[in-house]
């Protein structure tokens, strides 16, 4: 299971403050003194929108989000070592947190990076870490992703990650006022992570995306 990134992931306890690192980042919880530079990267309408989420339309905006949204527990804000700098948000909703009706032993992840910082697989990158802490340190039996129907960039993400197709769902509502989406919903069991992890610290890419049957129970 060790890999070029994982053999530098590691946890560290800092008071009730837990931080999770990978080759190239940093994965923290998000502080209201981020809201500038958070602002800086939601506020570009490529973001949020595609997530299911509106764009943040000011400094003060993105302090109120941190405060309710990106407290929720297991949410961090992604890091780059190189710069001291937050340029995404990954997140783990456990149980009744997500949305897709799962019990506790397992878990969703939700991601996004900023613009500049798309296409150097950093989230591939946080992804696998919050695989590994989920998998290995909360002892979740399935994670589970999913990616709004024509998100091809995401959908990537999860191919690159190991997460395989597991069902479509229509009609998703979304933290846009009144929109509602086609949501591809995948899934990682333990089992199939620690059987298939490639030595690239990726896995093989074997679903086909929103048409292909599902293949998980
Ligand atoms: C989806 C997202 C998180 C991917 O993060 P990332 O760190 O860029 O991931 P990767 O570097 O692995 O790139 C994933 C794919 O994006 C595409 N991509 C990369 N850079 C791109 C760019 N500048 N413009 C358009 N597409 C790009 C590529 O197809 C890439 O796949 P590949 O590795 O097969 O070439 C990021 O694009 C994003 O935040 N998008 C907006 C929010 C979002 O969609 N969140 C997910 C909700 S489910």
């Amino acid at each position: 299971m060790a890999t070029a990134v994982w053999r530098f992931s590691k946890k560290k306890k800092k008071g009730k403050i837990m931080v999770l690192e990978t080759q190239r980042l940093i994965l923290r919880r998000w502080e209201e003194s981020d809201a500038q530079v958070l602002y800086k990267y939601a506020s570009n309408p490529a973001v949020g929108p595609i997530a299911g989420w509106p764009v943040h339309t000011s400094v003060e905006n993105s302090r109120d989000i941190i405060r309710e949204v990106l407290s929720a527990p297991e949410t961090y804000a992604v890091v780059l070592k190189e710069t001291g700098e937050p340029v995404g948000s990954i997140g783990l909703m456990l149980g009744k947190a997500s949305n897709i009706g799962i019990p506790d032993t397992e878990g969703e992840i939700g991601y996004w990076i900023g613009v500049p910082y798309w296409g150097m697989g950093l989230i591939p990158e946080a992804v696998r870490e919050i695989l590994r802490y989920g998998f290995e340190e909360l002892n979740l039996e399935k994670i589970w992703c999913g990616y709004f129907d024509g998100n091809e960039k995401s959908k990537r993400v999860q191919e690159k990650c190991g997460f395989r197709y597991h069902h479509t769902a229509e009609n998703v509502p979304c933290a846009l006022e009144g929109v509602w989406r086609t949501e591809h919903i995948t899934c990682l069991s333990k089992e199939e992570w620690q059987n298939k992890p490639l030595p690239n610290g990726g896995y093989k890419s074997d679903f086909n995306g929103s048409k292909a049957e599902p293949s998980i129970s």
